[in-house]
């Protein structure tokens, strides 16, 4: 009896120092000291000794469970400290690592365009409003005194629907639409999309304009020329020449168009502006009478500016970009620029 405990010892105090974490440990324990363990198998067969050994043999094995429980406490701790350190360490947070930042798209650079043209023009006390991309002829075209077989309808081509349906070629239908639902003073600007038949590096079938129109009863060319100084001055910057240019528009009187100094070669003359120092940016006049007439307003008291410009163009200008289709592909590493 003596020599079968000492074999489960060695044998105990083997699989406890090579057990590798608590789990296994608890295995090893329930083992030898549970209830149906080696260790407590032999004390419940005491019995079947001779009387005489019982005393001796019960004392050897209680002190074998004693010393049992006190080695695998000691080896519980140990590796449980261990599993602990091992835990700590896989969840350190390593608090100088810079945070991961989702991708966070941004505006299109027309739209960042177009916000800041709104913002100027809201600045100074316009209105803006919206009208339909499909247009009657009559709108886009006669009302703004340009009636049917007039030969200026030939610079703009545009996409027919009908004979008196269409896309619209320029934003200017919108003054119409406007001055017919509401009485001076009118002033308002109305961003949106046009339509016309031509593509190349410059032009877009689809591209923006903004229109703007000023009706009042003490409205002049000077006005004219004041807020569209401050608007170029908003969005190209302070100290930039500006020209008025004479032109012709159908539905202005004089008309003008407003070029500002070359902003890539500072007026100098480069590619850009074809040598000349100058850019074109806007169109714009005093509203013909004719136009303020058919809407029906009383053309002795009142007059008005109008004034249309493309905002891709702008866009372009600003940016340097040289091809107009870049900004409709949205290739990422193009628009990751803006
Ligand atoms: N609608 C013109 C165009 O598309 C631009 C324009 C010129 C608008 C003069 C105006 C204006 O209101 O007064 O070319």
């Amino acid at each position: 009896m003596r020599e079968r405990l000492r074999e489960l010892k060695d044998e105990a105090w083997r699989y406890i120092a090579e057990a590798d974490d608590t789990g296994e440990l608890d295995k090893i324990r329930v083992r030898y000291l549970g209830k149906k363990g080696e260790l407590t198998g032999l004390l419940r067969n005491m019995g079947s000794l001779p009387p005489a050994e019982r005393p001796e043999i019960g004392k050897m094995v209680n002190e074998l469970r004693g010393q049992m429980e006190g080695f695998l406490q000691e080896r519980f701790g140990k590796l449980e400290a261990r599993e602990l350190e091992r835990r700590l360490q896989r969840e350190t947070i390593d608090i100088p690592l810079p945070g991961r930042k989702p991708a966070i798209g941004h505006k299109h650079p027309l739209n960042q365009v177009l916000d800041e043209i709104k913002t100027l023009f809201i600045g100074m006390g316009f209105d803006v409003v919206e009208g339909p991309e499909v247009e009657l002829d009559y709108y886009n075209f006669e009302a703004l005194n340009l009636p049917p077989d007039h030969p200026t309808r030939d610079m703009q081509d545009t996409f027919f629907i009908t004979d008196d349906i269409l896309l619209r070629s320029q934003t200017s239908p919108v003054q119409v639409r406007v001055m017919e639902k509401q009485n001076p003073p009118v002033r308002i600007i109305a961003p949106g999309k046009v339509y016309r038949v031509d593509f190349d590096a410059t032009h877009s079938p689809m591209f923006h304009q903004v229109e703007g129109l000023l009706v009042d009863d003490h409205t002049t060319f000077g006005d004219l020329k004041g807020i569209l100084g401050a608007f170029i001055e908003g969005i190209f910057g302070k100290g930039r020449g500006i020209r008025f240019r004479p032109s012709f528009f159908p539905f202005t009187e004089p008309s003008a168009e407003i070029d500002v100094e070359c902003i890539m070669c500072n007026g100098q003359g480069c590619r850009v502006c074809s040598h000349s120092g100058w850019l074109e940016i806007l169109g714009a006049g005093m509203v013909d009478p004719r136009v303020l007439q058919k809407v029906g307003y009383d053309i002795e008291r009142y007059q008005g500016f109008a004034f249309g410009m493309g905002v891709e163009r702008i866009a372009m200008l600003k940016y340097g970009i040289d091809d107009i289709r870049l900004l409709f592909e949205n290739d990422m590493r193009f628009l990751e620029q803006f």
